[in-house]
């Protein structure tokens, strides 16, 4: 069995669209699943999260950060190729409700991850926001396609060039400028920035759950790699995830144990010259 690739593409630097012909994902993903994909026989497993899907076409769309051996790997498949591996749609699904008014705090691949979400919450009767966090202009993507879609989006950056100047770390005075009133806050984007959106939301008191993408290997609960500490019990993010209540993980361990394969993941690319401080820096905190 394998599956093709449709396309795959860079849409802003170091982050890749990737669509993937899978009917058998397609015909049954959810908003919050994942897939697990390996780009050849010999390519290691990777998690990536669905940020669109045709149900007709049976084809599904992926973000991705380039920002390692194997996501480089990723980035050198071209249409028509074909792929062993493509597994889902794993984890468990989003709990979509009747929340009031939503807000999806979004950068990197998970602007585009939070998309099954944002159709969701609005499909359910939700008002929905979304503020759009990036370094610079040129890292934001999908804007039109959420203000299409939902009732309002703020992209703030951190150089002033695109939207509002600012940080995540002000998210509160955004929301204040911007008269939005969140009842459920919605993550989606690399460990730091989620990280810091728990810090901001938890003297807010505003339900935080945060989309986790920590190296995954089987995906299916059986190798540990994924796991973490939430309400003071171990979860494994592939099968109890990756959605959790951003006020229950225990942060500390969980970038303690991201950090772990850092090296490994870069170093090659160091050492063969692909690698530069931007494939390293391209995200909040990192
Ligand atoms: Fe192995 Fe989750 S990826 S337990």
């Amino acid at each position: 069995m394998s599956y093709k690739i449709i396309e795959r593409r860079m849409i802003v630097p170091n982050i890749h669209e990737l669509v993937v012909e899978a009917p058998h994902v397609a015909s049954s993903v959810r908003p919050g699943n994942f897939v697990i994909i390996r780009p050849n026989e010999i390519g290691e497993r990777m998690p990536l999260s669905v940020a669109d899907f045709d149900r007709e076409l049976g084809t599904v769309t992926s973000m991705f950060q380039e920002v390692g051996e194997s996501t480089m790997k990723l980035a050198l498949l071209k249409p028509g190729m074909e792929i062993p591996t493509y597994a889902g749609p794993l984890g468990v699904e989003s709990k979509i409700d009747k929340f009031g008014t939503c807000l999806l705090v979004s950068g990197c691949f998970g602007i585009g991850a939070s998309y099954p979400l944002a159709r969701a919450l609005k499909e359910a009767g939700n008002k929905v926001y979304m503020v759009i966090e990036a370094r610079a202009k040129y890292l934001v993507y999908w804007e039109e396609k959420f203000r299409e879609l939902i009732d309002g989006v703020t992209v703030i950056t951190r150089d002033g060039s695109h939207g509002q100047k600012g940080h995540i770390t002000g998210l509160g005075e955004v929301l204040k400028r911007n008269k939005i009133e969140p009842d459920r806050i919605f993550g989606n984007g690399c460990t730091f920035l989620m990280k810091l959106l728990s810090d901001v939301t938890r003297p807010m008191e505003i339900k935080t759950i945060v989309s986790m993408n920590p190296i995954m290997i089987d995906g299916t609960g059986m190798c540990g790699v994924c796991r973490l500490t939430v309400d003071g019990e171990i979860k494994f993010a592939c099968v109890d995830g990756p959605e959790f209540d951003a006020h229950l993980i225990d942060w500390e361990e969980f970038l303690m144990r991201r950090k772990t394969y850092n090296e490994e993941e870069v170093e090659p690319l160091r050492r063969s010259g692909a690698g530069t401080e931007k494939h390293l820096h391209s995200c909040t905190g990192v």
